[in-house]
């Protein structure tokens, strides 16, 4: 054997080894997974990838090629996120609520913590109709921009283990609620009508509330649209006076007890 070859041998070996621990390593965070949900603790925990990615860092100090390392151990995180969310909802996760409710921010936060694709209703219609959403309403109606929300649920049927977060009138129409039912668990996100008024007081986006924007007019429509949101709701999560990890983690766990329900 010349030496090219005896190198690549070596090298073969070094990719048996890493498929080796690789394969351990998943089984591992499933066995994680697996224990936090048999002992009623805190799914989401932040504190403790910091704390990973420190004793990285510690052991990668002054070692060649670290860049290069540390992206495939980015790769590494990426995918044990994956699979703890994969382990934990084999569905769509459809956020419904309020215009200013916090579905984008607990939609986001959500997809970063168990890499899951986030799917944002109005940031798609707006991107493929080439305009905003108040220009869609201004344009075409608001008909129209809801039958976009409706061919945009169905579309969504064919994934799975998305974050959907929904535009605020999207449950009003019950053929949405059942098209989301097909492949997804409704969250309601609620907040009051001071905490909505405090959160889109200085945006724009929302024709609906661009000249209505007080307390009173919030309350009344939200109250308009409550029976509505409850009925679609697989659960109900409160945001008031809670940080996006503590909605996340309620979250989390009431679907997981909805689970335990339906076996
Ligand atoms: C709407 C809510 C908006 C947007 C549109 C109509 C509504 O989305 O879809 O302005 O009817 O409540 P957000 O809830 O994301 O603001």
């Amino acid at each position: 054997m010349n030496h090219l070859d005896e190198l690549r041998v070596r090298l073969s070996v070094c990719d048996e080894q890493i498929l080796d621990c690789l394969i351990k390593r998943n089984m591992i965070v499933e066995d994680i997974m697996k224990y936090k949900e048999s002992h009623n603790m805190q799914i989401i925990q932040p504190e403790q990838e910091k704390r990973q990615t420190q004793k990285l860092m510690e052991n990668l100090n002054g070692v060649r090629h670290t860049k290069e390392i540390l992206d495939i151990f980015d790769r590494i995180t990426y995918n044990s996120k994956k699979i703890q969310a994969r382990h934990l909802f084999n569905y769509n996760i459809v956020m419904i609520g309020f215009m200013g409710s916090g579905k984008s921010t607990i939609s986001d936060y959500l997809s970063t913590m168990f890499a899951m694709e986030t799917v944002e209703m109005d940031q798609i219609i707006a991107k493929r109709e080439g305009m905003s959403i108040p220009d869609i309403f201004e344009v075409y109606g608001e008909e129209y921009f809801r039958n976009l929300e409706t061919n945009l649920l169905i579309e969504m049927q064919a994934k799975s283990n998305v974050v959907i977060s929904c535009g605020g009138g999207v449950p009003m129409r019950e053929r949405n609620v059942v098209e989301m039912k097909k492949n997804g668990r409704v969250v309601l996100l609620t907040a009051k009508p001071e905490t909505i008024y405090n959160r889109v007081k200085d945006s724009h986006d929302r024709p609906l509330l661009e000249n209505n924007k007080n307390i009173p007019y919030i309350a009344e429509l939200m109250e308009k649209r409550r029976v509505k949101y409850e009925a679609a709701a697989d659960i109900i999560i409160e945001t008031d006076g809670k940080d996006e990890l503590e909605i996340c983690e309620e979250l989390v766990q009431k679907l997981l007890e909805m689970d335990e329900k339906c076996i």
